[in-house]
């Protein structure tokens, strides 16, 4: 007999991937291979979820612990990068699914499988990053994303056809927010959500407790790193690992590490999303502060805008390209001389740095004080500001000699032209300043 063709599939354990499994059999007549991952997220153990994807259908599940890979490769990139996708979010999901897709690609090739399927909707980013990975990895790969193209509309849609095909139904009601986490943090979006004007119920957070709950008395924890690495805690050597799971536990009990915010998917959409990153988010605080101690100030200065573009890669999916390889040459280099101590302050789901040392500080004591220690040149600050300033003072020269005015307040006064019309108090206001300022300056006029 013929053997049938097989697919890998990444297999979460909940209802949607488990009836992809029958989905693909039942479609294409396809083997499917399950691959499930621990990255840290909740579940109920690696062995129920490989029961669960037999039980659904599929040849063979494949439990990979993915946890000190995710901290060695992926969160330490992350680090080096003091990655925040617009300023906030620190890639929780993001950052997990290349890691998945080098193992789906893995698996593809240690069984002979030709395809690859995945769980993600039509309308997310997830889909992109695992796609854009897997394709990047072996660009020979196809690619099946059942969920964008069955026409299961509803939840009751999915749980009908799942009993009519004999796998499990989840018997408790299902929770109303699409949730997903890892060691990194957790994500939380739809249900009530989806009204950006609605505060988070309660019940979505269970990794960090409400500020108002959080302990009366401060916590103080110093955070050691080594190249830009975290490796102890008050003084205690541990994995990166540990440290993430240990500052998850301390940042959350004290109500830090939550945000709430409206985010730019790649594929157009703004979404109102909630996360719980406790200790990603105190690690980045940490770090961040070490770097200012530690950088020579245009290399601080130019890592953030390579950070930046580092975060944007990371969120489009691009985890494997030559850009982000480019990068992360650059931010690891940056790495070299970012080892030293960090003392956070963590009150009320506020995380506060309170002080740093490094033996590859740069701030100077002698330059910095204004007691009788000081060595600072007060006297090159004057040559130092007429040279600073020089191209800027000739501009300034020229535009007097041309009748300008001060220019801030033309300005203004521009500013009020362009809102004619819109009849509004903003130009009411402009004009109001810009008559004070014309009042105030009438040698100019
Ligand atoms: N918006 C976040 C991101 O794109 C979180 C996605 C969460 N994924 C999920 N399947 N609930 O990284």
């Amino acid at each position: 007999m013929a053997t049938k063709e097989k697919i890998i599939l990444a297999y979460s354990g909940g209802l949607d991937t488990s009836v992809c499994i029958k989905w693909l059999q039942e479609k294409y007549g396809l083997d499917v291979i399950a691959v499930a991952g621990d990255l840290g997220q909740d579940h109920d153990g690696l062995e129920a979820i490989k029961a669960k994807a037999l039980a659904s259908g599929a040849v063979e599940c494949l439990v990979v612990d993915m946890r000190e890979d995710f901290a060695n490769e992926y969160l330490t990139s992350a680090m080096a990068a003091n990655a925040l996708y617009e300023n906030k979010y620190p890639l929780v999901s993001a950052l997990s699914r290349p890691l998945i897709a080098k193992h789906l690609v893995d698996a593809a090739h240690q069984f002979g499988a030709k395809c690859i399927a995945h769980g993600c909707t039509g309308k997310g980013n997830d889909q992109v990053r695992f796609e854009s990975s897997i394709l990047m990895l072996d660009p020979s790969l196809e690619i099946i994303a059942p969920v964008r193209d069955w026409d299961l509309v509803s939840r009751e849609d999915e749980m009908a056809w799942a009993e009519a095909h004999g796998i499990e139904v989840p018997t408790t009601k299902a929770s109303p927010y699409s949730i997903d986490d890892n060691l990194w943090g957790r994500a939380i979006e739809c249900g009530v959500l989806e009204d950006p004007w609605a505060e988070p119920p309660a019940d979505i957070y269970t990794m960090t407790v409400s500020p108002q709950d959080a302990p009366d008395a401060p916590t103080y924890v110093e955070v050691s790193f080594e190249h830009g690495i975290p490796c102890a805690l008050d003084g205690k050597q541990m994995s990166y690992l540990d440290i993430i799971y240990a500052m998850n536990g301390i940042a959350g009990t004290n109500g830090y590490g939550r945000l709430d915010m409206i985010e730019n998917r790649l594929v157009g959409v703004k979404s109102r999303e909630c996360y719980e990153v406790p200790g990603a988010l105190a690690l980045i605080e940490a770090h961040k502060a070490l770097e200012d101690l530690c950088l020579e100030r245009s290399v601080l200065h130019f890592k953030l805008g390579m950070e930046q573009a580092w975060a944007e890669q990371v969120y489009n999916g691009l985890w494997f390209s030559p850009l982000k390889e480019a990068l992360d040459a650059f931010l690891a280099d940056t790495q070299q001389c970012v080892t030293g101590t960090i003392r956070l302050k963590f009150y009320k789901g506020s995380c506060t740095v309170v002080g740093r040392t490094s033996p590859y500080s740069l701030y100077d004591f002698e330059l910095a004080t204004y007691n009788a220690d000081d060595e600072f040149d007060h006297q090159a600050a004057k040559g130092f500001i007429d040279l600073h300033a020089l191209t800027c003072k000739v501009w300034a020269k020229n535009r007097l000699s041309m009748g300008a005015k001060m220019h801030q307040f033309n300005a203004v006064a521009s500013t009020a032209d362009e809102f004619t019309g819109a009849g509004s108090a903003v130009v009411e206001a402009a004009e109001a300043i810009t008559e004070t300022a014309a009042n105030a300056m009438p040698s100019h006029s």
